[in-house]
């Protein structure tokens, strides 16, 4: 039996994210599209006889049982009564409150690799319930690729038409916390029933005529207000990526991390080194497909 599994966590942007309303649980009624980038965090799990532990070389991460990861193992192991424990090491790239899920990403990951080494045989759909639990994004990396989010974001739905394209980057070096974020936005937070702009995209896109434009994140007012530093860098990220060509550049959830989305390579490149010329950290990488995220998924390997 496999006692050692490595495997990647990859990161998420949030195309279009609307706030709907503020729920009865506290949460917030969302509507949003979510996107794999390959920009990846390694996960290695190592079965060891008892407890759960974790290891991490990023210093904003805890390393104690407060951490996701180590919360979604406990929640496996005990929801499969299982006796053994597990070493959790993560190598962290994704940056820590960057708006790209990182945590909810280990999170699955960690749920998806001790269900195969404990062979558990529960899938995506049998630890939906448990991923929910933990937080709201992490059903989403159950799935990966281009999807649909509703209700707390957690409820999810892979689009027919996935997207393919270049993704830039910009990470400011904030740490944004998204719980102050949508605290903020409460004090002005207005029905929006209307709105409908992902809708509106994703009608259009399953025509194939890229309708960009129509994507908005209701969080950025509210995350530049909580990062007031974050604004002076927003305005000119956004105009780089766009004036080299990007057909979307956005916040990507609560921030603090931009992206543009390019469909050629040569302009996100191009865009990615004009930003790094004004000594931003800036890097190039490409969307994943649902397929792409599952072959990925089917390579981890065990060792
Ligand atoms: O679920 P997760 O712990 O990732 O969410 C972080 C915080 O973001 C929550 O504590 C909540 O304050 C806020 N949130 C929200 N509505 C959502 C998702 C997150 O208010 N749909």
């Amino acid at each position: 039996m496999a006692r050692t599994l490595k495997l990647r966590a990859y990161a998420k942007v949030n195309l279009g994210l609307e706030v709907l309303g503020l729920r009865d649980d506290g949460y917030h009624e969302l509507r949003t599209l979510f996107q794999t980038i390959d920009l990846h965090d390694d996960v290695v799990l190592r079965l060891q006889p008892r407890g759960v532990s974790v290891r991490c070389d990023h210093p904003l991460v805890p390393q104690d049982a407060t951490n996701l990861a180590a919360r979604a193992a406990e929640a496996l192991r005990a929801y499969g009564r299982v006796p053994t424990g597990v070493a959790i090491e993560i190598r962290k790239r994704i940056p820590v409150g960057g708006g790209l899920g990182g945590g909810s990403s280990n999170a699955a990951a960690v749920l998806m690799g001790l269900d195969r080494l404990w062979r558990l045989g529960l899938g995506p759909d049998g630890l939906s319930r448990l991923a929910r639990r933990l937080g709201a994004d992490v059903p989403y990396f159950l799935l990966g690729g281009t999807a649909l989010g509703l209700a707390r974001g957690d409820e999810v739905y892979p689009l027919r038409r996935q997207l393919r394209a270049h993704v830039v980057l910009v990470d400011p070096g904030i740490h944004v916390s998204t719980a102050r974020v949508f605290a903020r936005l409460d004090t002005r937070l207005t029905p929006r029933e209307k709105s409908n702009s992902i809708y509106y995209f994703v009608s259009r896109e399953l025509e194939g005529s890229g309708a960009y434009r129509f994507l908005q994140n209701d969080l950025e007012e509210a995350a530049l207000e909580e990062a007031p530093a974050l604004r002076e860098h927003a305005g000119r990220i956004r105009a780089v990526l766009l004036r080299e060509g990007a057909c979307l550049a956005a916040l990507s959830g609560s921030g603090s991390n931009y992206f543009g989305l390019f469909e050629n390579a040569r302009p996100a490149q191009r865009a990615c080194a004009a930003l790094a010329a004004e000594g931003r950290t800036a890097l190039v990488g490409r969307t994943l497909t649902l397929e792409q995220y599952r072959d990925a998924w089917g390579r981890a390997r065990n060792r």
